[in-house]
C-alpha cells in the first residue's frame, strides 16, 4: 500500500476569492521524456497518495489519459470531482477559440468543470510541439494588450457559464500585467510562471501578492532532467548548489525537496512533476512537516542568479532581437 498523507494536513493557500487550495500540485509535462501513459499512472498514484491539486494543460498531449485515471477514481470511490483542483491552459493556437478548447480539455479530463483556466502564454505566437528553440513561426506577433483582452474576455464568459470556477494568467510580465488588469471585469486568482532557488521573480512575486493574485511557481527544482534542446550553457543546476545540499543534508533530504519547502515556506505554490511514486510521495509530504529555518529560508534567498530557463525562443516575431525582449526587461512592453 502507498504511503498516504491526509489532504487535511497539507498547507493551503487562499484565493481572493475566499477558496482555499493545496499548497502543492503535481505537474503533468512529462516533455519527450514519458509517454502519456506514464504520465497519467503517476497521477492516479498521486491521487491515491493525497494528492489534490493538477496542473494539466490541452498542448502536453496527455489529459485523455489523465481523465482516463481521474474517472477511475470517481468510479473507485478514491474521490469526488469535487475534491480535486484541476488546472488546464488554452494553448497559443486557440486563442480565438477558447470555448472549445476548455470543452475539449473538460471532455479528456472527464471533470464537468475546470476549477482554474489559465491562458498558458500571453500571445497568440505557435509552434509545434518538440521544435527546434531555433526555428521561428513567420505569424508570430508581439503582445498587443487588445489582443489578450480579446482572448481573456472569452475566458470571463467561460466563468459565466460555469464551465470554469477562476482564470489564471501564465508567463506575464509587469508591464503586460499593468496593460491589461485594468481592462478585466473578473480578476485572476493565479499566475503560473517560473521560480526556483535560482531564479526567483521577487518584484514580478511581490507585484502578483499585492494585486491578490496567487503565484504558483512552475518548474520549482530547477526542471534537471529537462530536453537538452531547453538548456543553456550558462544555466545553472538549482540541486547542485552547495548551499542547497548542505541543507538537505541537515534536514536528510533529497535538494529537490528543500527547493519545494522553500518555495511553500515563500508563499508560492509549487507544482513539481515526478513519475516516480518516492519523489512525488517526498514531494507532497515535505509541505507538512520540518520546515526550513529562517536561517535557511535567507540563504536560498541569496541563491537568486536570474537564471530563466524557459526562454520561450520559439514565441519569437519577426524583427525580435532575442528572447530577452520576450519578458519585457526594461520596464516596458517590447514589440
Ligand atoms: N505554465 C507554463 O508555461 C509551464 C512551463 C513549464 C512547466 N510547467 C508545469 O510545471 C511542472 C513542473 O515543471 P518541470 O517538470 O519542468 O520541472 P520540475 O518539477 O522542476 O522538475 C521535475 C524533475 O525533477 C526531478 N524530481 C522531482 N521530484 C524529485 C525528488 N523528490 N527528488 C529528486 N528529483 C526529483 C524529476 O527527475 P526524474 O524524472 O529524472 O526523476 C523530475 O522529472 C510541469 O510538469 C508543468 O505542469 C508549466
Amino acid at each position: 500500500m502507498s504511503q498516504f498523507i491526509d489532504p487535511k494536513i497539507v498547507p493551503k493557500a487562499k484565493l481572493y476569492t475566499g477558496e482555499e487550495i493545496p499548497f502543492v500540485g503535481m505537474g503533468t509535462f512529462g516533455s519527450d521524456r514519458f509517454t502519456p501513459e506514464q504520465v497519467s499512472a503517476a497521477v492516479g498514484g498521486a491521487i491515491r497518495c493525497g494528492y489534490r491539486m493538477f496542473d494539466c494543460a490541452a498542448c502536453y498531449g496527455n489529459e485523455a489519459q489523465i481523465g482516463d485515471v481521474f474517472q477511475a477514481a470517481f468510479d473507485e470511490g478514491v474521490v469526488e470531482r469535487k475534491d480535486l483542483y484541476i488546472m488546464t491552459k488554452v494553448w497559443n493556437d486557440m486563442h480565438d477559440r477558447v470555448e472549445e478548447s476548455c470543452r475539449k480539455s473538460i471532455a479528456d479530463l472527464r471533470s464537468d468543470y475546470i476549477d482554474l483556466f489559465f491562458i498558458h502564454w500571453p500571445f497568440p505566437n505557435y509552434h509545434a510541439p518538440g521544435c527546434d528553440v531555433d526555428s521561428r513561426n513567420p505569424d508570430s506577433k508581439p503582445f498587443s494588450p487588445e489582443r489578450f483582452i480579446n482572448t481573456y474576455r472569452q475566458c470571463e464568459a467561460l466563468v459565466e457559464k460555469g464551465l470554469i470556477k477562476s482564470i489564471g494568467i501564465s508567463n506575464m510580465t509587469i508591464p503586460k500585467l499593468e496593460a491589461v488588469l485594468p481592462m478585466m471585469k473578473i480578476m485572476p486568482v493565479a499566475c503560473e510562471m517560473e521560480i526556483h532557488p535560482c531564479f526567483q521573480q521577487q518584484e514580478l512575486f511581490d507585484y502578483l501578492v499585492a494585486h491578490k493574485i496567487q503565484p504558483i511557481g512552475f518548474m520549482p527544482i530547477g526542471s534537471p532532467t529537462r530536453p537538452e534542446r531547453d538548456m543553456a550553457p550558462e544555466d545553472v543546476a538549482d540541486i547542485q548548489l552547495p548551499q542547497m545540499k548542505a541543507i538537505a543534508e541537515a534536514h536528510g533530504i533529497h535538494p529537490a525537496v528543500v527547493a519545494l519547502k522553500w518555495a511553500v515556506q515563500r508563499g508560492q505554490i509549487p507544482i513539481p512533476f515526478s513519475v516516480h511514486e518516492m519523489e512525488y510521495v517526498s514531494n507532497l509530504k515535505c509541505t507538512t512537516e520540518d520546515p526550513l529555518t529562517e536561517e535557511e529560508m535567507a540563504i536560498i534567498a541569496t541563491l537568486e542568479k536570474n537564471n530563466r530557463l524557459v526562454k520561450g525562443q520559439v514565441f519569437l516575431w519577426e524583427g525580435a532581437k532575442d528572447w530577452h525582449d520576450l519578458w519585457d526587461e526594461e520596464g516596458f512592453i517590447v514589440q
